[in-house]
């Protein structure tokens, strides 16, 4: 059976058909960790034929990195994928390999908080501009171009506030501009969105979350054409970012089950942003599935499910959300998203620290904002959870 046959699903879980790694050759259904920094060899005749990136040194390449890479690969249908030791270390080598002093990016405003720091804060400093536009209207990213433009970020749906960016109307005026494209689909995962299906060049996730799942490693993936990659493994190489063999290995078993974890994700998430917005204490739930959200008709175009993550503002003070993310009792007080277990975090001090005042204000980030990541609990639970908690805050 040919890859592009089968389901994400099977993908997740088998990997490529012909699976020619490890994992067969010594028999063991898991393949192995291959926890070395470097590689021997018998002679400087066979150092020279040593392909970088391949059994050489594992800063270059080490095959428990290739595994898990070519499953990202599959599941994002490129022709391979480059494991990082964080989602920030990918966004920032793929950025570095795509601008040089000079060159112009266009970006959403709505991005993760760090991502937006790098644009605006760090990369002026090597004389690239970054202009910001709205990420729900593909006609401010068309007017912000210019003829140094070299690439498009995006991101969708956003953290924190679950915007959605109409990811084929902005790659079609990227495409007309020989612009290369970025999406950051970390909050989608490929169960619910395949930005490549839209033509999207580079597609990066902080593995952290949903493909990882477990939250016990920070980890960073790319996926994208070889040409695009072979630079990228430079940038690697050189930036250091690589994932340790140890954290792969616990990605590509987080992988096996990313489709039923987020399938009840989705589930979880969409049950209970609806049962909060019915909610007389509740002001407003971000959720790109519930039929109040702004982009909802796109949301349903774009993405299978609308993924674990909402946020949403009580109505009352500073303080009554403070008493409410403070009472609950199943969702623990967290950053990060994307694992079995709920959590919740207020992103104002956390993902979205390092931005100021002003800029969060832009992004519609206030101290009362919560951000909600559902885990695979029963719904039940962790609806009385948020119920008691609400009517503990008077
Ligand atoms: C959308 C998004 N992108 C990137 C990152 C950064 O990932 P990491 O923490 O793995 O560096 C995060 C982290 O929360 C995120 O939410």
């Amino acid at each position: 059976m040919k890859n592009r046959e089968m389901h994400a699903e099977t993908i997740a879980v088998q990997g490529r058909a012909a699976n020619t790694g490890t994992t067969r050759t010594s028999g063991s259904v898991v393949g192995s960790i291959v926890q070395t920094a470097t590689f021997r060899v018998s002679s400087i005749e066979e150092q020279r034929e040593v392909r970088l990136g391949e059994e050489f040194y594992t800063r270059y390449g080490n095959p428990t990195l290739a595994e898990v890479e070519n499953v990202i690969a599959d599941l994002e249908s490129t022709e391979g994928a480059l494991v990082f030791a964080s989602g920030m270390a990918a966004i920032t080598s793929c950025i570095f390999t795509a601008v040089r002093s000079g060159d112009h990016i266009v970006a959403q405003q709505a991005v993760y908080g760090s991502t937006y720091d790098f644009l605006a804060h760090w990369l002026p400093r090597f004389g690239i501009e970054t202009t910001f536009v709205e990420a729900t209207d593909p006609e401010q990213f068309a007017r912000a171009i210019r003829p140094q433009t070299k690439m498009i970020y995006m991101e969708s749906p956003t953290n924190p506030t679950l915007k959605i960016v109409d990811i084929s109307a902005i790659v079609e005026y990227a495409r007309r501009h020989n612009i290369l494209t970025l999406v950051d689909s970390t909050f989608a995962s490929p169960i619910n969105q395949q930005p490549r299906k839209f033509g999207v060049d580079v597609v990066i996730h902080s593995a952290t979350k949903f493909l990882g799942g477990h939250s016990d490693i920070i980890c960073g993936a790319v996926a994208a054409d070889r040409n695009f990659l072979s630079r990228l493994r430079e940038a690697r190489i050189v930036f250091g970012g690589v994932l340790d063999p140890h954290a792969a290995w616990l990605l590509r078993r987080g992988l096996k089950t990313l489709s039923v974890r987020v399938a009840r994700q989705n589930e979880n998430a969409l049950g209970l942003a609806g049962f909060l917005e019915k909610h007389p204490r509740i002001r407003s739930v971000h959720y790109p599935f519930l039929r109040s959200h702004p982009q909802h008709a796109l949301a349903r175009k774009q993405m299978k499910g609308g993924g674990g993550v909402f946020s949403f503002e009580i109505e009352g003070t500073v303080r009554n959300t403070q008493a409410f993310v403070e009472s609950l009792k199943l969702f623990a007080l967290a950053p990060s998203l994307g694992g079995v277990e709920s959590l919740v975090t207020v992103p104002a001090l956390t993902s979205h620290a390092m931005l100021s005042p002003s800029e969060r204000k832009l992004l519609g980030i206030t101290e009362q904002l919560i951000r909600v990541s559902v885990g695979i609990e029963h719904i039940d639970d962790l609806t009385a959870d948020l119920q008691e908690a609400l009517s503990r805050i008077g």
